[in-house]
Protein backbone atom coordinates (compact mmCIF):
# COMPACT_ATOMS: atom_id res chain seq x y z
CA UNK A 1 0.00 0.00 0.00
CA UNK A 2 1.30 3.85 -0.70
CA UNK A 3 1.99 6.18 1.64
CA UNK A 4 -1.12 7.96 2.09
CA UNK A 5 -2.09 11.68 2.48
CA UNK A 6 -4.57 12.41 4.96
CA UNK A 7 -6.15 15.29 6.15
CA UNK A 8 -3.00 17.28 6.66
CA UNK A 9 -1.17 13.95 8.46
CA UNK A 10 1.39 11.93 6.48
CA UNK A 11 0.86 8.38 7.15
CA UNK A 12 3.59 6.07 6.56
CA UNK A 13 1.76 3.12 6.22
CA UNK A 14 5.49 0.69 6.41
CA UNK A 15 6.37 2.62 9.76
CA UNK A 16 3.23 3.48 11.42
CA UNK A 17 5.11 6.46 12.34
CA UNK A 18 2.89 10.46 11.26
CA UNK A 19 3.63 13.62 11.42
CA UNK A 20 1.39 16.21 12.87
CA UNK A 21 -0.18 19.47 11.50
CA UNK A 22 2.78 20.89 14.19
CA UNK A 23 5.04 18.87 12.72
CA UNK A 24 5.70 16.36 15.64
CA UNK A 25 6.22 12.66 15.33
CA UNK A 26 3.92 10.05 16.46
CA UNK A 27 5.22 7.01 16.49
CA UNK A 28 2.27 4.73 17.69
CA UNK A 29 3.72 1.54 18.31
CA UNK A 30 5.85 3.18 20.78
CA UNK A 31 3.14 2.67 23.41
CA UNK A 32 -0.21 3.76 22.46
CA UNK A 33 -1.72 6.72 20.79
CA UNK A 34 -3.26 8.22 24.23
CA UNK A 35 -1.43 6.48 26.81
CA UNK A 36 -4.23 4.21 27.42
CA UNK A 37 -4.78 0.29 26.48
CA UNK A 38 -2.08 -0.56 25.92
CA UNK A 39 -2.24 -4.70 26.28
CA UNK A 40 -5.70 -5.34 25.26
CA UNK A 41 -9.08 -4.46 27.17
CA UNK A 42 -10.77 -7.07 29.10
CA UNK A 43 -14.52 -6.62 30.15
CA UNK A 44 -17.92 -7.55 29.59
CA UNK A 45 -20.41 -6.34 26.66
CA UNK A 46 -24.34 -6.83 26.36
CA UNK A 47 -24.54 -6.72 22.81
CA UNK A 48 -24.47 -10.57 21.75
CA UNK A 49 -26.74 -11.56 24.89
CA UNK A 50 -28.72 -8.84 25.15
CA UNK A 51 -29.00 -6.69 22.11
CA UNK A 52 -31.35 -4.24 23.04
CA UNK A 53 -32.58 -4.93 25.81
CA UNK A 54 -30.33 -2.92 28.30
CA UNK A 55 -30.80 -1.15 31.78
CA UNK A 56 -28.96 -0.19 34.58
CA UNK A 57 -30.11 -3.04 36.41
CA UNK A 58 -28.41 -5.12 34.00
CA UNK A 59 -25.17 -3.28 33.96
CA UNK A 60 -24.73 -3.39 37.71
CA UNK A 61 -25.91 -6.86 38.60
CA UNK A 62 -23.44 -8.21 36.19
CA UNK A 63 -20.96 -6.21 37.56
CA UNK A 64 -21.64 -7.64 40.64
CA UNK A 65 -21.66 -11.09 39.54
CA UNK A 66 -18.28 -10.77 38.06
CA UNK A 67 -16.94 -10.09 41.32
CA UNK A 68 -18.79 -12.75 42.51
CA UNK A 69 -17.49 -14.97 40.63
CA UNK A 70 -13.81 -13.79 40.07
CA UNK A 71 -13.80 -12.21 36.25
CA UNK A 72 -12.88 -8.95 37.49
CA UNK A 73 -10.32 -9.86 39.43
CA UNK A 74 -8.90 -11.95 36.88
CA UNK A 75 -8.72 -8.14 34.93
CA UNK A 76 -12.35 -8.12 32.83
CA UNK A 77 -13.09 -4.28 34.66
CA UNK A 78 -14.63 -2.75 31.42
CA UNK A 79 -18.55 -2.96 31.48
CA UNK A 80 -19.39 -1.59 28.40
CA UNK A 81 -22.89 -0.70 27.27
CA UNK A 82 -23.48 -1.41 23.87
CA UNK A 83 -26.52 0.32 21.59
CA UNK A 84 -30.14 1.36 22.30
CA UNK A 85 -29.32 3.62 25.26
CA UNK A 86 -30.43 6.93 24.46
CA UNK A 87 -33.81 8.55 23.42
CA UNK A 88 -32.85 11.60 21.12
CA UNK A 89 -31.25 14.66 21.73
CA UNK A 90 -32.35 17.91 23.25
CA UNK A 91 -32.71 21.59 22.59
CA UNK A 92 -28.43 21.85 22.99
CA UNK A 93 -27.89 18.42 20.63
CA UNK A 94 -26.83 16.43 23.67
CA UNK A 95 -27.90 13.35 23.94
CA UNK A 96 -30.74 12.21 26.82
CA UNK A 97 -30.05 8.51 28.29
CA UNK A 98 -33.62 6.45 27.87
CA UNK A 99 -35.02 7.58 31.62
CA UNK A 100 -36.90 4.02 31.77
CA UNK A 101 -34.04 1.95 31.07
CA UNK A 102 -31.74 4.11 33.35
CA UNK A 103 -33.67 5.95 35.62
CA UNK A 104 -31.03 6.69 37.69
CA UNK A 105 -29.02 8.37 35.11
CA UNK A 106 -25.89 7.68 33.16
CA UNK A 107 -23.69 9.53 35.70
CA UNK A 108 -24.89 7.69 38.36
CA UNK A 109 -24.15 4.15 36.41
CA UNK A 110 -20.92 5.03 35.76
CA UNK A 111 -20.26 5.77 39.47
CA UNK A 112 -21.73 3.25 41.15
CA UNK A 113 -19.60 1.02 38.22
CA UNK A 114 -16.41 2.73 39.64
CA UNK A 115 -16.65 1.88 43.04
CA UNK A 116 -17.44 -1.65 42.44
CA UNK A 117 -13.93 -2.08 40.85
CA UNK A 118 -14.93 -0.99 37.02
CA UNK A 119 -14.33 1.19 34.27
CA UNK A 120 -17.55 2.19 31.74
CA UNK A 121 -17.94 1.93 28.78
CA UNK A 122 -20.38 3.78 26.07
CA UNK A 123 -21.46 2.77 22.71
CA UNK A 124 -22.15 5.34 19.50
CA UNK A 125 -22.19 5.21 15.74
CA UNK A 126 -19.87 7.24 13.34
CA UNK A 127 -23.16 7.99 11.52
CA UNK A 128 -26.79 9.50 11.79
CA UNK A 129 -28.21 6.77 14.00
CA UNK A 130 -26.54 3.30 15.33
CA UNK A 131 -27.11 -0.08 13.81
CA UNK A 132 -30.15 0.03 16.37
CA UNK A 133 -31.49 2.80 15.02
CA UNK A 134 -30.75 5.14 18.07
CA UNK A 135 -29.39 8.89 17.31
CA UNK A 136 -25.80 8.41 15.99
CA UNK A 137 -22.38 10.65 16.34
CA UNK A 138 -21.94 12.07 12.89
CA UNK A 139 -22.09 16.13 12.82
CA UNK A 140 -22.61 15.82 16.71
CA UNK A 141 -18.52 14.64 17.86
CA UNK A 142 -18.46 17.05 20.00
CA UNK A 143 -21.42 17.93 22.04
CA UNK A 144 -21.52 13.60 22.36
CA UNK A 145 -17.57 13.29 23.22
CA UNK A 146 -18.50 16.04 25.94
CA UNK A 147 -21.75 14.07 26.92
CA UNK A 148 -19.39 10.66 27.82
CA UNK A 149 -16.64 12.78 29.33
CA UNK A 150 -19.33 14.82 31.92
CA UNK A 151 -20.95 11.00 33.05
CA UNK A 152 -17.54 9.76 33.75
CA UNK A 153 -17.11 7.15 30.84
CA UNK A 154 -14.29 5.73 30.30
CA UNK A 155 -14.62 3.70 26.88
CA UNK A 156 -16.27 4.09 24.07
CA UNK A 157 -16.86 1.52 21.71
CA UNK A 158 -17.99 3.64 18.17
CA UNK A 159 -19.83 1.71 15.20
CA UNK A 160 -20.13 2.41 11.55
CA UNK A 161 -23.85 2.26 10.74
CA UNK A 162 -25.09 4.60 8.51
CA UNK A 163 -22.04 6.18 7.74
CA UNK A 164 -24.09 8.31 4.91
CA UNK A 165 -21.47 7.05 2.66
CA UNK A 166 -18.60 8.53 4.17
CA UNK A 167 -16.41 5.36 3.56
CA UNK A 168 -14.98 4.06 0.68
CA UNK A 169 -11.23 5.12 1.40
CA UNK A 170 -8.97 5.15 4.14
CA UNK A 171 -8.62 8.83 3.95
CA UNK A 172 -12.30 8.97 4.34
CA UNK A 173 -12.90 6.60 7.01
CA UNK A 174 -10.14 8.33 8.83
CA UNK A 175 -11.09 11.67 8.43
CA UNK A 176 -14.86 10.05 9.87
CA UNK A 177 -13.21 8.56 13.06
CA UNK A 178 -10.38 10.78 13.67
CA UNK A 179 -12.94 13.77 14.44
CA UNK A 180 -14.46 11.60 17.14
CA UNK A 181 -10.76 10.88 17.95
CA UNK A 182 -9.80 15.02 18.67
CA UNK A 183 -13.44 15.46 20.33
CA UNK A 184 -12.52 12.84 23.02
CA UNK A 185 -9.19 14.34 23.15
CA UNK A 186 -10.35 17.29 23.89
CA UNK A 187 -12.87 17.01 26.85
CA UNK A 188 -9.04 16.04 28.98
CA UNK A 189 -10.56 12.60 30.18
CA UNK A 190 -9.19 9.54 29.09
CA UNK A 191 -11.16 7.78 27.38
CA UNK A 192 -10.33 4.46 25.44
CA UNK A 193 -11.29 4.72 22.01
CA UNK A 194 -12.42 1.53 20.19
CA UNK A 195 -13.35 1.91 16.66
CA UNK A 196 -16.20 -0.58 15.16
CA UNK A 197 -15.89 -0.01 11.38
CA UNK A 198 -15.97 -4.17 10.98
CA UNK A 199 -12.66 -3.39 8.70
CA UNK A 200 -13.65 -1.13 6.36
CA UNK A 201 -11.36 0.50 4.00
CA UNK A 202 -8.43 -1.44 6.17
CA UNK A 203 -8.87 -0.08 9.64
CA UNK A 204 -5.35 -1.52 10.71
CA UNK A 205 -3.45 0.68 8.35
CA UNK A 206 -5.12 3.91 9.17
CA UNK A 207 -6.19 3.82 12.45
CA UNK A 208 -3.56 3.45 15.27
CA UNK A 209 -2.64 7.08 15.44
CA UNK A 210 -6.05 7.88 16.43
CA UNK A 211 -7.64 5.13 18.46
CA UNK A 212 -6.68 1.86 20.79
CA UNK A 213 -8.34 -0.71 18.78
CA UNK A 214 -10.42 -1.87 15.94
CA UNK A 215 -12.83 -3.93 14.58
CA UNK A 216 -11.09 -6.65 11.44
CA UNK A 217 -14.30 -8.21 10.83
CA UNK A 218 -18.03 -7.94 9.84
CA UNK A 219 -20.06 -9.52 13.24
CA UNK A 220 -19.39 -12.78 15.17
CA UNK A 221 -22.05 -15.40 15.60
CA UNK A 222 -21.81 -18.35 18.14
CA UNK A 223 -20.76 -20.72 15.44
CA UNK A 224 -17.50 -22.31 14.86
CA UNK A 225 -17.16 -23.01 11.41
CA UNK A 226 -20.36 -22.66 9.83
CA UNK A 227 -19.59 -20.68 6.49
CA UNK A 228 -22.24 -17.70 5.98
CA UNK A 229 -23.10 -16.16 2.71
CA UNK A 230 -23.51 -12.80 4.86
CA UNK A 231 -19.62 -13.37 6.06
CA UNK A 232 -18.34 -14.09 2.67
CA UNK A 233 -14.60 -13.53 3.22
CA UNK A 234 -12.50 -15.40 4.97
CA UNK A 235 -9.12 -13.71 4.08
CA UNK A 236 -8.42 -10.27 4.93
CA UNK A 237 -8.71 -7.48 3.63
CA UNK A 238 -12.38 -7.65 3.24
CA UNK A 239 -14.21 -5.50 0.89
CA UNK A 240 -17.56 -6.13 2.10
CA UNK A 241 -17.62 -7.45 6.27
CA UNK A 242 -20.84 -8.43 6.54
CA UNK A 243 -22.09 -10.66 8.98
CA UNK A 244 -22.55 -13.91 10.85
CA UNK A 245 -18.85 -14.33 10.59
CA UNK A 246 -17.70 -17.63 12.57
CA UNK A 247 -15.28 -18.56 14.82
CA UNK A 248 -12.80 -19.88 12.31
CA UNK A 249 -13.57 -17.19 9.41
CA UNK A 250 -12.94 -14.34 11.85
CA UNK A 251 -9.37 -16.26 12.69
CA UNK A 252 -8.38 -17.01 8.90
CA UNK A 253 -8.92 -12.74 8.16
CA UNK A 254 -5.60 -12.45 11.19
CA UNK A 255 -3.62 -14.43 9.24
CA UNK A 256 -3.19 -11.87 6.80
CA UNK A 257 -3.07 -8.78 9.35
CA UNK A 258 -1.37 -10.08 12.49
CA UNK A 259 1.17 -8.02 11.94
CA UNK A 260 -0.77 -4.60 12.38
CA UNK A 261 -1.61 -5.43 15.82
CA UNK A 262 0.83 -3.67 17.97
CA UNK A 263 1.49 -2.63 21.58
CA UNK A 264 -1.09 -0.29 22.09
CA UNK A 265 -3.53 -1.03 19.03
CA UNK A 266 -5.57 -4.07 18.55
CA UNK A 267 -7.24 -6.13 15.80
CA UNK A 268 -10.65 -6.40 17.35
CA UNK A 269 -11.77 -10.31 16.45
CA UNK A 270 -15.69 -9.30 18.69
CA UNK A 271 -16.89 -9.91 21.16
CA UNK A 272 -16.71 -13.43 22.96
CA UNK A 273 -19.74 -15.84 22.61
CA UNK A 274 -18.72 -18.64 25.18
CA UNK A 275 -21.75 -19.53 27.14
CA UNK A 276 -24.15 -18.85 24.66
CA UNK A 277 -24.56 -22.58 23.52
CA UNK A 278 -23.42 -22.58 20.04
CA UNK A 279 -20.74 -24.20 20.40
CA UNK A 280 -19.17 -27.32 22.16
CA UNK A 281 -16.63 -27.11 24.72
CA UNK A 282 -13.51 -27.85 22.67
CA UNK A 283 -14.84 -25.09 19.88
CA UNK A 284 -15.09 -22.44 22.77
CA UNK A 285 -11.72 -23.24 24.12
CA UNK A 286 -10.53 -22.67 20.43
CA UNK A 287 -11.89 -19.23 20.22
CA UNK A 288 -10.91 -18.18 23.50
CA UNK A 289 -7.32 -19.84 22.66
CA UNK A 290 -7.09 -17.50 19.38
CA UNK A 291 -8.41 -14.82 20.96
CA UNK A 292 -6.20 -14.36 23.74
CA UNK A 293 -3.26 -15.36 21.81
CA UNK A 294 -3.86 -12.87 19.00
CA UNK A 295 -3.85 -9.76 21.47
CA UNK A 296 -8.14 -9.47 20.35
CA UNK A 297 -9.75 -7.48 22.94
CA UNK A 298 -11.34 -9.91 25.85
CA UNK A 299 -14.84 -8.27 26.13
CA UNK A 300 -17.80 -11.20 27.45
CA UNK A 301 -20.32 -11.54 25.19
CA UNK A 302 -22.80 -13.80 27.63
CA UNK A 303 -25.55 -13.69 30.43
CA UNK A 304 -22.30 -14.13 33.09
CA UNK A 305 -25.24 -14.80 35.80
CA UNK A 306 -26.25 -18.11 34.21
CA UNK A 307 -22.88 -18.80 32.86
CA UNK A 308 -22.21 -22.81 33.34
CA UNK A 309 -19.44 -23.74 35.22
CA UNK A 310 -17.54 -25.37 31.88
CA UNK A 311 -18.00 -21.56 30.64
CA UNK A 312 -16.50 -20.10 33.68
CA UNK A 313 -13.47 -22.54 33.41
CA UNK A 314 -12.46 -21.07 30.24
CA UNK A 315 -13.05 -17.53 30.72
CA UNK A 316 -11.05 -18.08 34.08
CA UNK A 317 -8.14 -19.65 32.63
CA UNK A 318 -5.42 -17.26 33.82
CA UNK A 319 -2.60 -19.26 32.11
CA UNK A 320 -4.38 -18.44 28.33
CA UNK A 321 -5.30 -14.75 29.62
CA UNK A 322 -1.71 -13.90 30.15
CA UNK A 323 -0.73 -14.51 26.56
CA UNK A 324 -3.42 -11.94 25.71
CA UNK A 325 -2.36 -9.64 28.75
CA UNK A 326 1.93 -10.07 27.79
CA UNK A 327 3.38 -6.85 27.31
CA UNK A 328 4.48 -7.69 24.30
CA UNK A 329 1.03 -6.86 22.50
CA UNK A 330 1.87 -8.65 19.40
CA UNK A 331 -0.40 -11.44 17.44
CA UNK A 332 0.75 -15.12 16.39
CA UNK A 333 1.41 -15.44 12.97
CA UNK A 334 -0.14 -18.94 11.26
CA UNK A 335 3.11 -20.79 10.10
CA UNK A 336 0.89 -23.61 8.43
CA UNK A 337 -2.64 -24.78 7.28
CA UNK A 338 -2.81 -27.73 5.85
CA UNK A 339 -6.15 -29.30 4.29
CA UNK A 340 -7.44 -32.78 5.69
CA UNK A 341 -9.79 -35.31 3.84
CA UNK A 342 -12.21 -35.81 6.88
CA UNK A 343 -14.61 -32.83 6.23
CA UNK A 344 -17.31 -32.09 8.91
CA UNK A 345 -20.95 -31.14 7.89
CA UNK A 346 -19.74 -27.89 6.79
CA UNK A 347 -17.31 -29.41 4.61
CA UNK A 348 -14.02 -27.77 6.47
CA UNK A 349 -11.29 -29.92 7.36
CA UNK A 350 -7.74 -28.92 7.90
CA UNK A 351 -5.38 -28.18 10.49
CA UNK A 352 -3.30 -25.08 11.44
CA UNK A 353 0.10 -24.28 13.07
CA UNK A 354 -0.02 -20.42 15.28
CA UNK A 355 3.47 -19.42 16.48
CA UNK A 356 3.89 -16.13 18.82
CA UNK A 357 6.96 -15.11 20.72
CA UNK A 358 6.66 -13.32 24.40
CA UNK A 359 8.21 -11.09 26.16
CA UNK A 360 9.93 -13.79 28.39
CA UNK A 361 11.23 -15.41 25.44
CA UNK A 362 8.90 -18.41 25.80
CA UNK A 363 7.04 -19.21 22.56
CA UNK A 364 3.69 -20.34 22.31
CA UNK A 365 2.36 -22.94 19.48
CA UNK A 366 -1.57 -22.85 18.57
CA UNK A 367 -2.10 -26.40 16.90
CA UNK A 368 -6.04 -26.37 15.47
CA UNK A 369 -7.86 -29.29 14.54
CA UNK A 370 -10.43 -27.85 12.36
CA UNK A 371 -11.60 -31.23 11.01
CA UNK A 372 -14.39 -33.23 12.16
CA UNK A 373 -12.51 -36.22 13.95
CA UNK A 374 -9.52 -36.59 16.72
CA UNK A 375 -6.41 -35.86 15.01
CA UNK A 376 -2.55 -36.20 16.24
CA UNK A 377 -1.13 -33.44 15.13
CA UNK A 378 3.02 -32.23 15.01
CA UNK A 379 4.91 -28.87 15.31
CA UNK A 380 8.49 -29.34 14.67
CA UNK A 381 10.87 -27.17 15.93
CA UNK A 382 11.92 -25.94 12.38
CA UNK A 383 8.44 -24.42 12.21
CA UNK A 384 8.23 -22.88 15.14
CA UNK A 385 11.44 -20.99 14.63
CA UNK A 386 11.10 -20.39 10.95
CA UNK A 387 11.36 -16.42 10.98
CA UNK A 388 14.17 -17.06 13.50
CA UNK A 389 16.64 -18.75 10.76
CA UNK A 390 18.59 -16.16 9.22
CA UNK A 391 19.14 -15.66 5.31
CA UNK A 392 15.85 -16.72 4.38
CA UNK A 393 15.32 -20.51 5.96
CA UNK A 394 18.39 -21.38 4.51
CA UNK A 395 20.64 -20.86 8.07
CA UNK A 396 18.77 -23.01 11.00
CA UNK A 397 17.92 -20.60 13.53
CA UNK A 398 20.12 -21.25 16.90
CA UNK A 399 17.13 -22.48 18.95
CA UNK A 400 16.74 -25.77 16.92
CA UNK A 401 19.57 -26.85 18.60
CA UNK A 402 17.85 -26.05 22.00
CA UNK A 403 15.81 -28.32 24.22
CA UNK A 404 12.39 -27.20 25.19
CA UNK A 405 10.09 -27.51 28.03
CA UNK A 406 6.88 -27.82 26.98
CA UNK A 407 3.84 -26.16 29.20
CA UNK A 408 0.00 -27.31 28.02
CA UNK A 409 -1.87 -23.94 28.70
CA UNK A 410 -5.25 -25.83 29.39
CA UNK A 411 -3.42 -28.57 31.39
CA UNK A 412 -4.18 -26.73 34.71
CA UNK A 413 -7.72 -25.91 33.85
CA UNK A 414 -9.98 -24.98 36.60
CA UNK A 415 -12.53 -28.40 37.90
CA UNK A 416 -16.08 -27.96 36.61
CA UNK A 417 -16.44 -28.95 40.38
CA UNK A 418 -14.56 -26.10 42.13
CA UNK A 419 -16.66 -23.27 38.98
CA UNK A 420 -19.68 -25.34 40.13
CA UNK A 421 -19.02 -24.21 43.56
CA UNK A 422 -17.85 -20.73 43.14
CA UNK A 423 -21.69 -20.33 41.02
CA UNK A 424 -23.05 -21.58 43.69
CA UNK A 425 -21.75 -19.50 46.61
CA UNK A 426 -22.52 -16.48 44.15
CA UNK A 427 -25.93 -17.31 44.12
CA UNK A 428 -26.25 -17.89 48.00
CA UNK A 429 -26.14 -21.53 48.16
CA UNK A 430 -24.81 -21.82 51.46
CA UNK A 431 -25.81 -25.61 51.14
CA UNK A 432 -23.09 -26.35 48.70
CA UNK A 433 -19.64 -27.94 49.17
CA UNK A 434 -17.34 -24.87 49.18
CA UNK A 435 -14.14 -26.74 50.21
CA UNK A 436 -12.28 -26.63 47.26
CA UNK A 437 -13.81 -22.91 46.70
CA UNK A 438 -10.85 -21.15 45.10
CA UNK A 439 -10.47 -17.94 42.47
CA UNK A 440 -8.28 -18.72 39.83
CA UNK A 441 -6.36 -15.68 39.60
CA UNK A 442 -5.91 -11.73 41.06
CA UNK A 443 -4.77 -9.73 38.64
CA UNK A 444 -4.86 -6.56 40.55
CA UNK A 445 -2.70 -8.49 43.04
CA UNK A 446 0.07 -9.78 40.57
CA UNK A 447 -0.51 -8.31 36.78
CA UNK A 448 -0.22 -11.05 34.50
CA UNK A 449 3.58 -9.47 33.49
CA UNK A 450 4.69 -9.75 37.11
CA UNK A 451 3.29 -13.46 37.65
CA UNK A 452 5.33 -14.26 34.14
CA UNK A 453 8.30 -12.68 35.57
CA UNK A 454 8.36 -14.64 38.69
CA UNK A 455 6.92 -18.17 37.53
CA UNK A 456 3.67 -17.86 39.06
CA UNK A 457 2.65 -21.34 38.57
CA UNK A 458 -0.86 -19.88 37.91
CA UNK A 459 0.10 -18.56 34.42
CA UNK A 460 1.73 -22.00 32.76
CA UNK A 461 -0.97 -24.43 32.89
CA UNK A 462 1.16 -28.06 33.40
CA UNK A 463 4.16 -29.51 32.17
CA UNK A 464 4.13 -32.16 29.23
CA UNK A 465 6.78 -32.52 28.13
CA UNK A 466 10.81 -31.43 26.77
CA UNK A 467 11.32 -31.15 22.69
CA UNK A 468 14.83 -31.95 22.26
CA UNK A 469 16.84 -30.66 19.92
CA UNK A 470 15.75 -30.48 16.04
CA UNK A 471 12.95 -32.53 17.58
CA UNK A 472 8.89 -32.03 17.29
CA UNK A 473 6.10 -32.10 19.65
CA UNK A 474 2.97 -33.88 18.78
CA UNK A 475 -0.48 -34.27 20.46
CA UNK A 476 -3.64 -35.53 19.88
CA UNK A 477 -5.79 -32.55 19.12
CA UNK A 478 -9.96 -33.13 19.85
CA UNK A 479 -12.29 -32.38 17.07
CA UNK A 480 -12.44 -28.48 16.43
CA UNK A 481 -10.24 -27.94 19.88
CA UNK A 482 -6.50 -26.70 20.00
CA UNK A 483 -3.36 -27.54 21.56
CA UNK A 484 -1.85 -24.49 23.42
CA UNK A 485 1.60 -24.60 24.73
CA UNK A 486 3.85 -22.35 26.05
CA UNK A 487 7.49 -23.45 25.33
CA UNK A 488 10.60 -22.76 27.24
CA UNK A 489 14.18 -23.04 26.71
CA UNK A 490 16.21 -25.24 29.33
C1 LIG B 1 -23.06 -3.46 15.04
C2 LIG B 1 -21.79 -3.83 15.82
C3 LIG B 1 -22.16 -4.75 16.96
C4 LIG B 1 -23.18 -4.08 17.88
C5 LIG B 1 -24.38 -3.64 17.07
C6 LIG B 1 -25.33 -2.77 17.88
O1 LIG B 1 -23.60 -4.57 14.40
O2 LIG B 1 -20.83 -4.41 14.99
O3 LIG B 1 -21.01 -5.12 17.69
O4 LIG B 1 -22.57 -2.98 18.50
O5 LIG B 1 -24.01 -2.89 15.92
O6 LIG B 1 -26.44 -2.33 17.14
Amino acid sequence: MPDLFLGGLFLLSKVNAYLTGDNQVVIPGADSYNGLNVVPQMGWDNWNAYGCDVSEDLLLSTAQAMIDYGLRDLGYNYIVLDDCWSIGRNSSGYQVANPIKFPHGMRNVADRLHSLGFKFGMYSSAGAYTCGNYPGSLGYETQDAQFFADNNVDYLKYDNCYNQGQSGTAEISFNRYNTMSQALNATGRSIVYSLCNWGEDQTYNWATGISNSGRMSGDIYDFFNRPDSRCPCTESPCEYPGYRCSVMNIIGKMAAIQSKTQKGWFNDMDMLEIGNGGQDDNEYVTHFSMWSLLSSPLLIGTNVRDLSPEGLTIYSNPAVIALNQDPTGTAAYRVWLKQCDDKDKYGQCNYQLWVREMQNGDFVLALINNGNSNANLTADLYDIFLDQSTSGASKPAAQLSEKWEVYDLWGNRMSNRTAAAIINRANGDSGSNVTDFSFAYNSSDISYAKGIETNNSALFGSKVGIIPPHGSWSAEIPRHSTGLYRIRQI
